[in-house]
């Protein structure tokens, strides 16, 4: 069989020998192998000797061949390509007509295309709006594309809304790296729900926080599973208004078993990251990313004890060594290349993760235990988080502060931070490691009442 290197001595050197061979190649092999291989094709190449395979029973070899016919933009073969995008029976085959006929950038291919923007296929629309973009400034293509702008499809969406928005800035007064100054450092004893009415819109550049676990500690008490998951989504609903353009939601939670009443009941488990992630995509929090939070068997709750003993089948309980990270981006058109975009050079410089860093989603991490709380974040798990998602000075908000993990990696990482928390002992802990002053922000942090804070909200501009 031909190499790649004798391929192309044929096709600068012996175009002729090279369209015998193709002609003349019975296995689909050799054929698959020439057509896969041609790359750029030289000026005056005779697109018809591809013609012949746009027939071919293998589907790779349409694709090949449909592929290649684009590449020799010859306005001739848009019939030819129109058909194989109407009547191919393999799909990869169709999306590559249209995107052969948008290659050409012919004005005669306008229709062909428009025609296809009503396929079934979203990803042959997606062709067909790639070569249509083309003539973006033609106010009938224009207005055709813009009809797409409500399509069922929420990649072809976002294509239209990034393809027409015209300003390039966010929606914010405040330049994107900067936070109001009234909240930064700060701690408020109270409820989030509250706290936030205070919070002015797109104030916040990350937020990080592991919510109460429904009813299976004692500081969370919800009428019902449903009425605690209304909490979260008005939370994370305010979350994502004080949230700036673009900017990140990580959710530290898993499921969680309530304990049975009695003897005579059955514990029930709680999928929580699972029930949340619907309502929060709802509100216009986009996923990302699922990492998990990998923890020591030793030093989670045994749930093998009775297995172990009688090893009979449906009882098998495993014990659960994982927690979930799962990362949200404020749904916006911007690429995250506008939100790096948007700090100096030196902010960017120091803000680069230098070394060795975790990359895969499975973050081995041990727990760590508080004497004041029951349920803290590993200073480790904070570092990362506040590392990877955010650049330095940043505002970082735990609306569930509990003992302000996340303030204290958010300081020693040369952020800010914003912490509400209701319980009075929880506070009084923070008090510990956020009270002290630090060099970055020249002095300790400041605990509010709801109070204080509104006050202090009132003094600042409108
Ligand atoms: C799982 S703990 C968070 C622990 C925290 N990540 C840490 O490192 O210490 C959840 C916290 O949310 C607090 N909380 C529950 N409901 C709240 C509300 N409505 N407003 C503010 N804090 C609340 C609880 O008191 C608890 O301290």
């Amino acid at each position: 069989m031909i190499t790649k290197d004798e391929l192309n001595r044929l096709k600068q050197e012996n175009l002729s020998e090279l369209y015998k061979l193709l002609n003349g190649s019975q296995e689909n092999r050799e054929v698959l192998f020439v057509l896969e291989n041609l790359g750029s094709l030289p000026n005056g190449f005779d697109g018809d000797v591809f013609v012949p395979f746009t027939r071919h029973p293998n589907d790779d070899i349409r694709f090949w061949a449909v592929k290649n016919i684009g590449k020799v933009a010859d306005e001739g073969d848009l019939k030819l390509l129109n058909d194989a995008a109407q009547h191919d029976s393999d799909s990869m085959v169709r999306r590559e007509a249209i995107s052969s006929i948008g290659r050409m950038r012919s004005p005669k291919a306008k229709k062909i295309l428009s025609s296809f923007l009503s396929d079934a296929d979203p990803k042959v629309v997606l062709q067909a709006i790639r070569g249509l973009l083309v003539f973006k400034g033609d106010a009938e293509i224009q207005n055709k594309l813009l009809q797409l702008k409500d399509h069922p499809n929420e990649t072809i969406q976002s294509v239209i809304r990034r393809e027409f928005s015209k300003n390039e800035k966010s929606s914010s007064a405040e330049p994107h790296p900067v936070s109001p100054e009234f909240l930064r450092d700060v701690v408020v004893q109270g409820d989030v729900r509250e706290v936030l009415k205070y919070v002015p819109d797109e104030s916040l550049h990350l937020t990080f926080t592991s919510p109460p676990y429904y009813n299976a500690r004692d500081y969370s008490i919800y009428v019902s599973y449903n009425a605690y998951l209304d909490f979260l989504e008005e939370v994370f609903n305010e979350v994502h208004r004080v949230t700036k353009e673009g900017r990140f939601l990580i959710v530290n939670t898993s499921p969680v078993i309530v304990p049975r009443v009695s003897r005579a009941h059955a514990s029930k488990r709680y999928p929580i990251p699972f029930d949340l992630h619907a309502r929060l995509v709802n509100i216009g929090w986009e996923f990302v990313d699922d990492i998990i939070w990998l923890k020591p068997e030793s030093s989670v709750k045994n749930r093998n004890a009775g297995f172990l003993q009688h090893r009979k089948p449906l009882a098998y309980k495993p014990n659960a060594v994982t927690e979930y990270l799962m990362v949200y981006r404020k749904q916006t058109d911007q690429l995250l290349d506008w939100n790096m975009r948007q700090y100096d050079w030196d902010t960017v410089e120091e803000s680069k993760i230098k070394g060795d860093y975790e990359t895969s989603n499975v973050w081995k991490i041990d727990p760590t235990f508080d004497r004041v709380h029951s349920a803290v974040f590993p200073l480790e798990l904070c570092n990362r988080v506040v590392k990877f998602y955010s650049y330095k000075g940043d505002l970082i908000f735990d609306p569930f502060g509990g003992s302000g993990t996340l303030g204290k990696a958010a300081r020693n990482l040369n952020r800010h931070f914003f912490l509400t928390e209701q319980e009075p002992k929880y506070v009084e802990r923070m008090k510990a490691d956020l009270g002290k002053t630090n060099l970055f922000q020249g002095e300790s942090a400041r605990f509010l009442t709801l109070e204080e804070f509104a006050v202090e909200r009132a003094k600042e501009k409108p």
